[in-house]
């Protein structure tokens, strides 16, 4: 049998009607325009489509952005003045710093640099904090929050499943594990982190009812590691040589897409699942600082 697939696209596409609505509403009500900075050190080409897409996203949705280009060489410290002057600007009301950042760059300095307030991306230790206990104040890491939304609106009951995370980094695998055995709407979850040290990886990621994976490695996951039937997300996005694609490379996902699909009973594509989830979380949190900047939230 062959998996269903989650259409992420078509979702995302139903949440950014809704920001643009939003957008338009606050501004004539309120004449309040979101506005997103986002800023991209040196000059890997996926992190360079990625923040495009962001910066074209806002234009669509009618916000307003600014996309700051730094040499690869950009010490920490003019990175820092940078994020203070946005930190203090009037028309912003997101930050978000494109991550892998070069090696001079320590990105923890950078993450709690950006005003809380501000950090839309929600990877300040204060929202990190927030997200871990569960207070509804903090910003939410929008891949985990757009995996999250992604379930929701495909009507899988993430409550009482058991769901294994394979990963554990700060950007997806930490934060999703917390949000989805959070004692909340969609959630509820019995969440097993697992990730490449985890002994008997397979049999792990055969238990879950849903397995999410952010482990960074293409086609790591394997029929023999899904059960028949499993809800299954692919959170990676990798490239992977190909000389017949238009552009040398093709994106691929964590998941071996081919084989698994036999198994799954649903699964989300690589390009076309979780990644326009990001971006339409990125504007979501963008158009709630603006909102709660202006005390309307
Ligand atoms: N790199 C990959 N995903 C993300 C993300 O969600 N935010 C930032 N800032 N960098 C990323």
């Amino acid at each position: 049998m062959s998996a269903a697939l989650i259409d992420g696209k078509q979702i995302a596409e139903q949440i950014n009607t809704e920001n643009a609505a939003e957008v338009a509403r606050l501004k004539r009500d309120r004449g309040l325009t979101p506005g997103l900075a986002v800023i991209l050190v040196g000059d890997n080409p996926a992190s360079a489509a990625y923040v495009a897409s962001k910066d074209k996203m806002c234009a669509r949705l009618g916000m307003h952005s600014e996309k700051i280009a730094l040499p690869s060489a950009t010490a920490q410290a003019g990175l820092l003045a940078m994020i203070d002057r946005l930190n203090q600007q009037e028309n912003i009301h997101g930050i978000l710093v494109q991550s892998p950042t070069p090696k001079q760059i320590s990105e923890e300095a950078v993450f709690a640099a950006i005003a809380p307030s501000k950090d839309v991306d929600g990877f300040h230790p204060l929202n990190v904090g927030k997200v871990a206990l569960g207070d509804p104040s903090g910003f939410v890491p929008c891949t985990p929050a757009g995996v999250q939304e992604l379930l929701a609106r495909s009507g899988v009951a993430v409550e009482g499943a058991h769901v294994v995370v394979l990963g554990r980094s700060r950007i997806v695998g930490r934060p999703v594990s917390l949000i989805l055995s959070q004692k909340a709407r969609n959630a509820n979850a019995t969440v097993t982190v697992a990730h490449s040290r985890s002994k008997g990886l397979a049999e792990i990621c055969r238990s879950a009812d849903i397995l999410i994976a952010a482990i960074g490695v293409a086609r790591f996951v394997k029929p023999e590691m899904v059960r028949e039937g499993a809800v299954v997300i692919d959170v990676g996005i990798n490239r992977v040589e190909d000389p017949t694609a238009p552009k040398g490379y093709r994106l691929v996902g964590d998941v071996d897409f081919d084989a698994v699909k036999e198994k799954a009973g649903l699964l989300t594509p690589v390009p076309g699942g979780v990644g326009p989830m990001t971006i339409a979380m990125l504007m979501r949190n963008t158009i709630r600082a603006a909102t709660m900047r202006c005390g309307l939230a």
